[in-house]
C-alpha cells in the first residue's frame, strides 16, 4: 500500500489538480492540513511531556489536585476558536469563489445522471454524448447538472470538488481545465446496485482538437441503406432486435432511455467506463449486461454469434 504512493499515474487524485476549481480546493486542503499538523504536534508534545514529567514514581506523594484553573480554561477554549477562524475564513472564501457566476464565454455542458450512466448535452453545439465528456483546454466550462432518477454526485477529483446531482433541481460546477489529458471521475453518492459502476471520463482537448471532435459528433450516422455489407446487416440487427427502442443514432433511431450511440465508436470505454470499447468488451457487455452491471436496465438480447459479430462491427463503425 505504501508503494502505491510512488505511482506516477494519478488518474483520480484530488492532490494533483488540473483545473482552477481543483487548485482552489487543493490550496484549501493544504492550508487546513498544516493547521492540523500544528495542532497535532502541540497536543502530542503536551501529552508526552505530561506522561513523562508526572508519571508515578516509587515513594512519590499523591499529585496535587487542581480544579478550575482560569488561565488554562481560557487558553484551551480560545486556542481552538482561533484555529477554527483560520480554517473557516479560507473555507468560506473558497465556497463563494467556486459558486461564482461563470464567464460569459463559458461552454455549457448539461450533465444528466441516470442509473447508471452519464448523459452529456452541449446545448450551444447541439450535440449529445454519454460517459465521456470532451472539453477544450483553457476555456471555462459550466456543468449544469440534474438527475433523471435518484440522487447522484458528479466527481472528477482532478478538476475539483464533487457536487450532488439531484432530480428536479439544477446544480452547477464551473471549472477551467489547464492541462490536456484524460481525467477520471465517478458517481460519488450511493445511488443503487451499480453505483460503483457509474464512472465517466473528461477528455481535455486542445481547442482545435475539441472543435474537430465537436464537428465529427454532429455528423449524422450513414443511412442504413447506404452502408456496405456487412455493416448493413449489423444495422439490421440493431433495428430488428430491439436496440432502437432505447437508443438514439441520429438518422437511424430515436430512443431516449439509453445512451446516445450516434458516435459510440469514438469513445474509449462503454457501459459508463467499466469496459474497454473493443469488439471483445462490447461483446461481453451485450452478452450479459446485468452480469457486468448489476441492476442495469439494459436487457440481455438473445443473439446468435453471427448476429453479435455483425452488431458489434456496426456499433464500432459509428465513430
Ligand atoms: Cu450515481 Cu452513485
Amino acid at each position: 500500500m505504501a508503494l502505491a504512493a510512488c505511482s506516477r499515474e494519478y488518474p483520480q487524485s484530488a492532490l494533483h489538480p488540473t483545473a482552477d476549481f481543483g487548485d482552489q480546493i487543493d490550496v484549501l486542503f493544504r492550508t487546513i492540513f498544516w493547521w492540523a499538523v500544528g495542532v497535532f504536534v502541540i497536543v502530542e508534545a503536551a501529552l508526552l511531556f505530561v506522561l513523562f514529567r508526572y508519571r508515578d514514581r516509587p515513594g512519590a506523594a499523591d499529585p496535587k489536585r487542581v480544579h478550575g484553573h482560569t488561565l488554562l480554561e481560557v487558553a484551551w477554549t480560545l486556542a481552538p476558536a482561533v484555529v477554527l477562524v483560520f480554517i473557516a475564513v479560507p473555507t468560506i472564501r473558497t465556497i463563494f469563489r467556486t459558486e461564482a457566476a461563470p464567464p460569459a464565454d463559458a461552454l455549457t455542458v448539461e450533465v444528466i445522471g441516470h442509473q447508471w450512466w452519464w448523459e452529456f448535452r452541449y446545448p450551444d453545439l447541439g450535440l449529445v454524448t454519454a460517459n465521456e465528456m470532451h472539453v477544450p483546454q483553457g476555456r471555462a466550462v459550466v456543468l449544469s447538472m440534474t438527475s433523471e432518477d435518484v440522487i447522484h454526485s458528479f466527481w472528477a477529483p482532478k478538476l475539483g470538488g464533487k457536487r450532488d446531482v439531484l432530480p428536479g433541481r439544477t446544480t452547477r460546477i464551473v471549472f477551467t481545465p489547464d492541462s490536456i489529458g484524460e481525467v477520471y471521475g465517478q458517481c460519488a453518492e450511493f445511488c443503487g446496485e451499480s453505483h460503483a459502476n457509474m464512472r465517466f471520463r473528461v477528455m481535455v482537448d486542445a481547442p482545435e482538437v475539441f472543435a474537430l471532435w465537436a464537428d465529427r459528433q454532429l455528423q449524422p450516422a450513414v443511412p442504413v441503406d447506404s452502408l456496405d455489407e456487412p455493416l448493413r446487416q449489423g444495422a439490421q440487427v440493431y433495428l430488428t432486435k430491439g436496440c432502437l427502442a432505447c437508443h438514439a443514432i441520429t438518422g437511424v433511431s430515436a430512443g431516449v432511455l439509453g445512451p446516445n450511440l450516434t458516435h459510440v465508436g469514438s469513445r474509449t470505454t462503454i457501459a459508463s467506463g467499466i469496459l474497454p470499447n473493443t469488439p471483445e468488451g462490447l461483446t461481453r457487455w451485450l452478452r450479459n449486461p446485468v452480469g457486468e452491471k448489476p441492476g442495469s436496465l439494459m436487457p440481455q438480447i438473445p443473439l446468435t454469434d453471427d448476429e453479435m459479430a455483425l452488431l458489434v462491427a456496426y456499433l464500432q463503425s459509428l465513430n
